[in-house]
């Protein structure tokens, strides 16, 4: 099995496949959610948490799916089905690949929905809804937004066909070239934001806020949401990185690669933490407003810093196309599933999977209108989906993930793709993977149930 290449071929190189992991991890989650979940969980005590959570459990995680993704070199269904043939393991662990491209649809289904809110404000960016605008004035802006089924719904359309257009042409390379400067770009638009921000009379309060722990505020639930959002971000627990991993060529190395780019996604979120609260506290906005949190900030500064006509277009136009490199991770395992294991054509698979993953969804895009009062456990369809995935759906992957690497597989085969140049590294992963993360995550599940 070493000699094995991927069916798909391979990356160009290794920045081709740092560039696309990273194009995947960070997305909508580290713009969009991190700051809002920060905002609703406290602060600094969470920040602490889920910057924990990302170098303790994820990237060991991370880890252990590339490299499985590089053993089995396939769609993770079949590889994990390989990998459990080599291990002589139980023969349900494929059923880890199932539950992965359920997650994916499940995740892109409101994922798309929120990248069209993106999408619709690059509208606005363009038409200068933005200028001179203030605190109410956005709200007011965003309120009228997303009351409008009938505009949310045009959105994440336009959203899922772009992403299924993408997808139906197989390996994008022109696609994986753009992340060239996405990345850049976005790293750029952040730091002129995070300089906006210093000009407001809020920096430091804002600073305080994210960085200065209160664990009095922390609660089992925010520790969960911590870990959730580690794995959201990295975009892990569900085989999108397995994908990723099967067409990484041998020689380079997984532990770098994904150090790389668990700290980049690491930064993205935390400047844009750092460029939204004093934003948010300077102009009174509420801390907790949830999914809204940078609809409603952000076009308070394009619409009031020199030149933010522009930097606002450009923002949500590169805001658009990092959730599109992420939504194409999301969708690709299911995809390669159909297309490897039931024989579709490819751009049958793409209509398919992308069909059932537009209708679900319409369940979100309405949950924020006229929806919004259809609840279970106090929960809106949207809130309810994205608890399921990132709460337990991705956590529960990679506890299976980390139980497969660490126990399972033989560790002459984990130690044999991981191939770090010094003993006591894999050492130190195979405690973190066989010990570490796997507690945690167990733990952090029975505090939740409250049985700790
Ligand atoms: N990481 C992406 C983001 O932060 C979303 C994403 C891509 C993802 N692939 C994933 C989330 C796999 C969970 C699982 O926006």
């Amino acid at each position: 099995m070493d000699t094995k290449k991927s069916i798909h071929g391979e990356w160009s190189s290794r920045t081709a496949f740092i560039l696309a992991a990273t194009g995947s991890a960070v997305g909508l989650g580290n713009i969009w959610k991190f700051p809002y979940i920060t905002g609703e969980n406290g602060g600094g005590a969470f920040v602490i948490v889920y910057l924990l959570c990302v170098a303790l459990v994820g990237i060991p995680v991370m880890m252990a799916e590339t490299l499985f993704g590089r053993r089995g070199r396939e769609n993770p269904v079949h590889t994990m089905a390989i990998l459990t043939k080599e291990a002589n393991a139980d023969e349900h662990w494929p059923y880890l690949g199932w539950m992965g491209m359920i997650a994916g649809v499940l995740i892109l289904s409101y994922y798309s929905v929120i990248a069209g809110w993106a999408c619709g404000y690059v509208l606005k960016a363009i038409d200068g809804s933005f200028f001179g605008v203030d605190a109410q004035g956005a709200k007011n802006l965003f309120m009228a937004f997303t009351a409008s089924p009938l505009q949310l719904l045009f959105w994440h359309t336009g959203f899922m066909v772009a992403t299924m257009f993408i997808v139906a042409r197989g390996l994008s390379q022109g696609f994986e070239k753009s992340i060239h400067f996405l990345i850049p770009g976005l790293f750029l638009l952040l730091f002129l934001l995070v300089g906006y921000a210093m000009t407001t009379d809020s920096y430091f309060q804002g600073l305080h806020f994210l960085f200065n722990p209160d664990f009095s505020k922390l609660t089992g639930n925010a520790i969960l949401v911590a870990l959730g959002q580690a794995f959201f971000s990295l975009g892990i627990g569900m085989g999108a990185v397995m994908v990723y991993g099967a067409y990484l060529p041998k020689k380079v190395s997984i532990t770098e690669t994904i150090t790389i780019i668990a700290v980049a996604d690491t930064v993205v979120a935390l400047l844009a933490g750092i460029a939204i609260f004093p934003i948010v506290l300077s102009n009174g906005l509420p801390l907790n407003s949830g999914p809204g949190l940078i609809f409603e900030s952000l076009p308070i500064a394009f619409g009031n810093m020199f030149g933010g006509w522009l930097f606002g277009i450009l923002f949500f136009v590169m805001l658009v196309f990092a959730a599109l490199s992420s939504s194409i991770a999301l969708i690709e395992p299911a995809v390669s599933w159909l297309v490897e294991n039931k024989g579709m054509e490819r751009g049958k698979a793409c209509w398919y999977a992308g069909g059932v993953t537009w209708l679900l969804g319409f369940g979100s895009a309405l949950s924020f209108n006229v929806g919004a009062d259809v609840t279970v456990f106090g929960k809106t369809f949207y809130d309810l989906l994205d608890y399921l995935t990132s709460n337990l759906m991705l956590p529960i992957g990679g506890f299976c993930i980390a139980i497969f690497a660490g126990w399972m597989m033989g560790q002459a085969h984990s130690e044999a793709e991981l191939a770090m140049a010094k003993p006591l590294h894999y050492q130190a992963w195979r405690l973190l993977i066989r010990y570490l993360a796997t507690t945690a995550i167990f733990v952090v599940f029975l505090s939740v149930v409250g049985v700790v």
